[in-house]
Formats: C-alpha cells, structure tokens, sequence
C-alpha cells in the first residue's frame, strides 16, 4: 500500500527507536525527565522562547495554547477551516469554555485587515476577542504557507487590540524548510506555538507547547488538568529529539516529491500544481469525473490510500515513508482511475 492519508502514519526508523530504547527516564510529572527536559529546552531555543512543554498530541497543545490566551466566555478568531476548530471535536468550546468565531475560509491567504475588523473590544455587551490564531502550514488550505510579511501584518494587528497570537504550527517546519524563514523568527511572531514531532517529523508521539516561562507554568497546569501528565516520557521525547536531529532538512524530499503528484494530476484539473508548496497536494474533484468517495475506494484497491475530506474534495500527503517509486506508482494508479472515470 502507498500510504498518501497523512504524514501521521509514519513508523518510527530502527535508529529512532534506539534512541527511544536507551533514553534516560524519570517521572515527568515531578520535572524529573532529563530526556524530557532536554526536547523542551531545545525547542523553546529554537523558537527564540524562554520555555517550552512536551504533550501527548498536537490538538492537547493547540488546546492549551488557546486556554493560555482566552478565558471562559470570551472568544478567538481563525480561519473557518483551521484546525483548531475543524478536527479538534469542539474542545475550545467543550474544555475551554472559548467562543469561536471564523474569517471564511482562505488558507495561506488570509488578509490581516479583513482579521482586524472581526475584532471586538471588551465591553459588558459583547464577546471580547482575546486571540488570533493562525495554522502554518495550513492543512485544508493544502500546504500553504502564509507569507512572513502576513504574518508580521498580523501580529501588529494583535498588539493594537492587545490581544494574543496563536500559531498551530503542526507543520512550522514545513514552512520553515518551504520558505526558509528561521524557526526563530516565526517564534518571535507568536505568544504560543504548539509544534508537533508526529507529523512530517516521523516520531510516533508528541507535540511541544511553546511560550514564555509564566505562560508554560500555567501550561502545566491545565496539561495536568486535560490528562496530559506523564511519568518516564522520555521514551518519547527521545524519538522527537532525533526527529529534530535528522528528519527536518529530508522534509524538502517530501515537498518535491509533492510537486511530482501534482504535476502528473495537473492535466486532469484537480490540483493547482503551482500552489502545491510543501508536502500536500489538495483535490478539488468539483469538476472530475468521479468523486471523493470513489476515488478514494478505486485507489485503495488498486494499492494507494488518498484521504477523501468532502464529496468532492480529497487530499495526498507525502511522507518520509514514501519514496521516489512510491509517488510514480500513486501518480500512475490516480490518473488510470480519472483517465477510465
Ligand atoms: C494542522 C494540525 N494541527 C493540529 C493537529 C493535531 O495533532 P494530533 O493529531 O497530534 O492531535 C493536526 C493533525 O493532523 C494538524 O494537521
């Protein structure tokens, strides 16, 4: 099978798991974890921040990111298609007591001015917006990445209100190996990151929280609140160290391996190749002869998995457990089916 769903689906390489085999351990929860210790002092330098968390999942991180910054009752805005508010199954609402509320969906090309007339003040008679949080890369806006002067743009816009600025940045390094802008400077833009080890990066758990010192003590409040402590983490933390060691730079194989798929589908009209920037490759099968759905089962039988998000909308995303021969075969299997379709 030629696994194109997610780059969730990775499984960790025998040098990954070595590391992970001989890691140092203590119990996490008393901040005993040397290994642990080390993966969030790594990470909070590498984004220019005082302090940083290890947690279990990227939407665990993005949560907290969101409570940091939003009290109970009162709200943040993103994009319709963001994350936070899409997959994470209502838990800024649920958990948080957050109100949302989305600019209409528009991926990497959000406009920071239309942002900033969404924004409410606090009074006793509205919902006071107190957080934007963007997604880089975004996801459903097919591996887009928001150009650094939209989001320097929007950080002025936030400290005008006074409020925070969030950055779901499941797939920063994306972003960062796409467009070369340092992790640094991304973490200068932003009150809270939450950056994941398990998507492009191939380690099989975990996500990072990043902020300033008070804000990350708060973190480990509510991450002990949501279930989120954990004891000999190490284990983990050591496969995102390695991840960190050695699969960011590889992540420019997985972006053109991208571009490959998107210019054999090109000619069929379902993807845009010259937006295909980084490791995902939108369908927009609005006007191909099959939808999602049979698309979808046609190639699982054939041997390639694509992920069908709508009726008529589908996605590809490459991986480090996807080669060269792996993307012909997908590239061949998919234009069969719309070429018999
Ligand atoms: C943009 C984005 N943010 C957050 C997450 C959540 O990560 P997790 O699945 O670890 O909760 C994902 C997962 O794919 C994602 O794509």
């Amino acid at each position: 099978m030629v696994d194109l769903r997610s780059d969730t689906v990775t499984r960790p390489v025998a040098a990954m798991r070595e590391a992970m085999a001989s890691a140092e351990v203590g119990d996490d929860v008393y901040g005993e974890d040397p290994t642990v210790n080390a993966l969030e002092a790594r990470v909070a330098e590498l984004f220019g921040h005082e302090a940083a968390m290890f947690t279990p999942s990227g939407s665990m991180a993005n949560q907290i990111c969101l409570q940091l910054l939003v009290p109970p009752g009162e709200e943040l805005l993103c994009d319709a298609d963001a994350h936070v508010v899409t997959y994470e199954i209502g838990a800024a609402a649920a958990l948080g007591g957050i109100s949302s509320r989305t600019w209409p969906a528009a991926g990497a090309d959000l406009d920071p001015e239309a942002v900033a007339g969404m924004i409410r003040p606090a009074g006793y008679n509205a919902v006071p917006t107190r957080a934007i949080a963007v997604e880089q890369t975004h996801n459903l806006g097919g591996g887009g990445v928001i150009p650094l002067s939209t989001l320097r743009a929007l950080r002025g816009v936030a400290d005008d209100a006074g409020i925070g600025l969030h950055c779901d940045g499941a797939r920063i390094w994306h972003a960062h190996v796409a467009d070369g802008v340092p992790l640094a400077t991304y973490g200068g833009l932003f009150d809270t990151l939450s950056v994941c080890l398990s998507k492009g990066l191939g380690a099989p758990v975990g996500s990072v929280v990043v902020s300033s010192r008070e804000r990350i003590q708060r973190a480990r409040v509510i991450r002990k609140r949501l279930g989120g402590g954990m004891r000999q983490a190490g284990i983990l933390a050591a496969a995102g160290e390695y991840a960190l060691s050695h699969h960011i730079e590889r992540l420019a194989d997985d972006h053109a391996r991208a571009a490959r798929l998107a210019e054999a589908l090109a000619p069929y009209g379902i993807v845009d190749a010259a937006r295909v920037v980084t490791n995902i490759v939108p369908l927009d099968l609005t006007k191909a002869p099959i939808d999602g759905p049979s698309l979808g089962a046609a190639a699982r039988e054939r041997g390639v998995l694509v992920s069908v998000v709508g009726p008529r909308r589908g996605r590809l995303v490459t991986h480090l457990d996807v080669d060269d021969a792996a993307i012909d075969r997908a590239a061949e299997v998919l234009t069969g089916i719309l070429r018999g379709a």
